[in-house]
């Protein structure tokens, strides 16, 4: 469990699947995190803006703040859903051209936990760079889930249980945790 007060970065990717970010918020809030979203600024047009607001007390970030503006709480955990093929390669190659890639390039570096959940199409997912990218984070210590293969997250199971990425991205989050 996270200390009182702790801050999960949730970053957004431009995918389909980013409308159904919401549902990860009260999974994370109800493991006592503070959340707090970051979108790409492609995501933006994907995401729920103002639902994510409301959810989480906190606005959105999708840009690099300006020199005098106050410095966002630093990240206790970062989960990455939904990951792109064009993040996630680029969060391997240690590319920075985004707020939410800059956070990604200092995470490893300054021993944040990352979580990074893929949802990438067959075709993008057996890509050599793809594969590679994948390899290359894991080496890193970043935990990089199985990429879905498809068509977006699942979402509850017969049971009604929670079994969507999300579910699984804050078990995993758990997991690596532990292992610190
Ligand atoms: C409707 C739509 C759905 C998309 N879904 C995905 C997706 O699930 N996974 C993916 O890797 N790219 C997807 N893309 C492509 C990304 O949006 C595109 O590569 C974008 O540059 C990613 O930007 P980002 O990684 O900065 O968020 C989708 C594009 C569109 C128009």
């Amino acid at each position: 469990m996270p200390q009182p007060g702790q801050v999960l970065y949730v970053i957004v990717c431009a995918s389909a699947a980013a409308r159904d970010i919401g549902r990860l918020v009260p999974l994370a809030q109800d493991e006592g995190w503070t959340v707090q979203i970051v979108a790409t600024p492609s995501a933006l047009a994907f995401a729920d803006v103002p639902d994510l607001e409301r959810r989480t007390g906190r606005p959105v970030l999708s840009r690099y703040r300006e020199p005098d503006e106050p410095k966002a709480p630093r990240a206790d955990a970062i989960i990455v859903a939904p990951a792109t093929y064009n993040t996630v390669n680029k969060f391997a190659q240690g590319i920075a051209d985004t707020y939410a890639l800059g956070l990604l390039a200092e995470a490893p570096g300054l021993g944040i936990p990352v979580v990074v959940v893929p949802v990438v199409n067959h075709a993008l997912a057996s890509r050599a760079p793809f594969r590679r990218s994948v390899a290359s984070l894991r080496a890193e210590g970043v935990t990089v889930l199985p990429a879905p293969g498809g068509d977006g997250p699942h979402t509850t199971g017969v049971d009604g249980r929670e079994t969507s990425p999300w579910a699984l991205a804050l078990n995993a989050l758990k997991d690596h945790r532990l292992r610190l």
